[in-house]
């Protein structure tokens, strides 16, 4: 990417983010969007596997994901030059007999599909995502939920993900009860770009309308939650209540411009496995649905990397640690 286009921190452009769930990017139909900024088209050979690149024709900067796939290229949609998956422009049906200018092309990013979500970089990527074995184990079963557009940065998003003191008075009787407010002391280890914490905080009891935590017959219910935060926007959450049943939550934030982002929610769990689909998705539309009002709400619109700009208390440490992380990490200016 040229620097001068650059409005997020270097470090930024060089992780993995997420840009749509597998199903969203079909075969024959490019698929648009922005990531930092950037408009990014992304597509699929006929072999099914994705590319990414700038959503922009070299010729008269129309939106190539306007256009189709053929001949395993990408075609413009306006006079139907044809890119290659390297992002070369390998036919101009105007002027078959010239050779094709050099400079007839759109930069490739790197592209890879990985938990049911096409992930871009657009630089040299420098993490790795994380690994999730309960994904790859046929005794879980997973359910995909949002996306979930924001009128926020992801940092927003993800922090709100990561807020335990919220949930009795934003989700009381789903997430949390407000008789019970008190947060737990959390202590957070940063290993490289990857925060370690966990939890055992009071749950409210499953609600009729969406029985799906594994905290049955309990007056009192607890979970505890093992928390696994990726820099700079993924979060592995592994629920249990003390039995074998767990749930992973594995949540993740596009961000696509300071003020959009869209979230991907994926739930995996080893049990409830006949209950429907939607049961889960429109559980967490409710949940996430409260949570935007107030995170929309939120000045400035991107978390305030600077300690001193809000008030930060003990039972916020992990707002804290991440904070100092993403610094550190120079993923922030
Ligand atoms: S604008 Fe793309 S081929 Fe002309
Ligand atoms: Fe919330």
């Amino acid at each position: 990417m040229d620097s001068k286009s650059k409005s997020f921190s270097k470090k930024l452009y060089a992780c993995w983010h997420p840009v749509g769930y597998s199903q969203e990017i079909k075969a024959d139909k490019p698929f648009g969007t922005i990531l930092l900024d950037e408009p990014v088209v992304i597509w699929r050979t006929s072999d099914g596997t994705p590319y990414a690149m700038r959503d922009l024709c070299i010729h008269r900067g129309t939106a190539l994901s306007l256009g189709w796939v053929e001949n395993d290229c990408l075609v413009c949609p306006y006079h139907a030059w044809q890119y290659n998956n390297k992002g070369a422009c390998v036919l101009i049906p105007q002027a078959k007999k010239i050779e094709i200018p050099s400079k007839a092309k759109t930069p490739r990013y790197h592209c890879q599909e990985k938990f049911g979500i096409i992930w871009v970089a657009l630089e040299d990527p420098e993490f790795d995502l994380p690994v999730i074995p309960e994904f790859e184990n046929t005794n879980w079963k997973l359910v995909n939920t949002g996306p979930f557009n924001w009128k926020c940065d992801s940092s927003r998003q993800v922090e709100n993900f990561t807020d335990f003191g919220h949930f009795p008075w934003v989700h009381p009787g789903l997430l949390g009860d407000p008789k019970r407010p008190e947060v737990p002391e959390c202590k957070v280890t940063t290993k490289g770009s990857v925060l370690h914490y966990s939890i055992v905080r009071p749950e409210a009891k499953n609600s009729n309308d969406f029985p799906i935590f594994a905290n049955d017959n309990v007056v009192k219910p607890e979970r505890k939650s093992v928390y696994e935060l990726h820099l700079p926007y993924t979060i592995v959450l592994r629920l249990g209540w003390g039995g074998n049943k767990g749930m992973v939550y594995f949540f993740t934030s596009q961000p696509i411009s300071k003020n959009a982002c869209r979230g991907f929610c994926i739930i995996g769990r080893n049990y409830n496995f006949n209950e429907p689909d939607t049961i889960l998705q429109e559980f967490e539309k409710v949940i996430f649905d409260q949570d935007k009002r107030i995170v929309e709400s939120q000045r400035p619109i991107q978390v305030p990397f600077d300690l001193s700009e809000e008030l930060h208390l003990k039972f916020d440490a992990v707002a804290l640690n991440y904070r100092r992380a993403m610094k550190k990490n120079e993923l922030y200016e």
